[in-house]
């Protein structure tokens, strides 16, 4: 008999849980919208290439078009339809709105679930390919203009609104933290020499 090529599987998403059979070749990304009508998070390149399909895997980005589903299982899934709380948006999500941080809104999803990871991330101390001191008793870099857009460079946006992304992703970074800081969008001095964290910094914004 030849093997079986699907799974009976359940997702959960956004602490809902999902049963479906699915072909193992089927992406995260596909079931997601294809399959479960969770249709917010967006396909671009669907390989792994503009950041609009990001998703939060157990609290992590991941770009959900290299995902199969049936590696997802078990893990809990976030998409965009999972970021407010109730009629209370995310600061990211409130960041984006009112600063303007997308034109068609296509990547959005994408670079709002990337953002959210990319504050939790910082705020850890993981360094980026724009951080000058990696020691771990220098703590979190300031999160600057260029530390945002390198973190967030694994998410393109056709529309070239990452002026106001970057503005978005400060705000978001200072409400967490109760400060004031914002990234000086114009501050760029491209002193980055070492090669990406992983953390999806992969392609210049
Ligand atoms: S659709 Fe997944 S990275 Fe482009
Ligand atoms: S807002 Fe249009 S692609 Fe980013």
């Amino acid at each position: 008999m030849a093997p079986s090529t699907s799974s009976a599987i359940t997702l959960s998403i956004n602490g809902e849980k999902y049963p479906l059979t699915v072909d193992h070749r089927t992406s995260l990304l596909d079931a997601l919208r294809e399959r479960l009508d969770v249709t917010g998070t967006k396909k671009g390149c669907d390989q792994g290439q503009c950041g609009a399909c990001t998703v939060l895997i157990d609290g992590r980005r991941s770009v959900s078009c290299l995902q199969l589903a049936v590696a997802a299982e078990g893990r809990e899934i976030t998409t965009i339809e999972g970021m407010a709380d109730g009629d209370q948006l995310h600061p990211v999500q409130q960041a984006f709105l009112d600063l303007d941080g997308y034109q068609c809104g296509y990547c959005t999803p994408g670079q709002i679930c990337s953002a959210v990871a990319v504050i939790e991330e910082h705020a850890a101390g993981w360094p980026s390919a724009a951080t000058d001191d990696v020691r771990p008793e220098a703590g979190p870099p300031p999160l600057t203009a260029d530390e945002i857009r390198e973190r967030m460079s694994g998410n393109l946006c056709r529309c070239g609104a990452y002026v106001s992304i970057v503005e978005a992703v400060a705000r978001a970074a200072a409400t967490r933290t109760g400060s004031s800081t914002q990234a000086d969008p114009g501050a760029r001095t491209g002193t980055g020499t070492r090669t990406s964290t992983g953390t999806g910094a992969e392609v210049a914004a």
